[in-house]
């Protein structure tokens, strides 16, 4: 288990004094150039108090990880390319604007990544999406690829690749593997994710150096089952069967 002290801040908007922002724990900063981690406001930390909550049922559980979820999606298409794109409004004036460039897709790992499909679907409208199975071993934390169907054409697009908890890396590691083994350029793929440990964090960040990762947060470290703490338990029982 990690030894990691939880970094406390106080959240709020910069123009409030300190004395009137509460103080909460906040993610982790970690060193690695591609990991980006969602600004913690308050709405953010509010969010996640509540999925990380073990006293927050099943309905608020999957209504407030999907909250952050779309926050995970926005901020992960802002790391896609654009190119310069003028119009001309209503009122006959130009406006030079962007347009996104190249096609997409995502790539959920089953089963608590496809949890992430639909907020992806919102942004994204028609978007398709491939899936990967991969479950850890219940003993030994260690992934085991079941199945994959993706895309045809998925060495041209850029991946979406979507999995809500990032604990050794090692679910995610081979995921990447198999994206890279259908043709997908490594700096390509972009990894959405809800909590990551440092460990797994840093990891993926030096096997896989040009893979962005998005994440929300990044917890104090792995307990020794290899779950992430402080963490909020196992995500995919707690969305889909708890
Ligand atoms: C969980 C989680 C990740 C993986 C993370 O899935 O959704 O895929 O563990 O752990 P790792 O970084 O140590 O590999 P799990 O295999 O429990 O399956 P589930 O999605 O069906 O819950
Ligand atoms: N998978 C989860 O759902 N939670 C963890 O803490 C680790 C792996």
């Amino acid at each position: 288990a990690s030894k990691s002290q939880a970094p406390s801040q106080s959240v709020g908007p910069g123009y409030r004094p300190d004395t009137q922002k509460p103080t909460a724990t906040v993610s982790t900063e970690i060193p690695h150039q591609n990991v980006h981690i969602l600004e913690q406001t308050p709405q953010l930390i509010a969010l996640l108090t509540m999925i990380r909550d073990k006293n927050t049922g099943r309905a608020d559980f999957i209504f407030y990880s999907n909250r952050i979820i779309r926050l995970l999606v926005e901020e992960g298409l802002n790391h896609l390319p654009v190119v310069e794109h003028t119009i001309t409004t209503p009122v006959g004036r130009s406006y030079s604007g962007v347009k996104f460039e190249g096609k997409i897709c995502g790539v959920s790992i089953m089963r608590a990544g496809e949890s992430m499909e639909q907020a992806l679907r919102e942004c994204c409208r028609s978007v398709r999406i491939g899936k990967i199975l991969i479950q850890r071993d219940e003993e030994t934390a260690k992934p085991k690829l079941y199945y994959d169907k993706l895309p045809e054409d998925i060495a041209d697009r850029w991946v979406l690749l979507l999995d809500p908890m990032l604990a050794t890396g090692g679910s995610a590691l081979m995921a990447v593997d198999v994206l890279i083994s259908k043709g997908v350029p490594e700096d390509h793929i972009l990894f959405l994710n809800l909590i990551a440990s440092p460990e797994g964090a840093k990891s993926f960040a030096e096997r896989v150096p040009k893979v962005r990762v998005v994440t929300a947060f990044v917890d104090q470290g792995l307990d020794e089952k290899n779950y992430i703490v402080p963490g909020l338990g196992d995500f995919g029982d707690r969305f889909y069967t708890m």
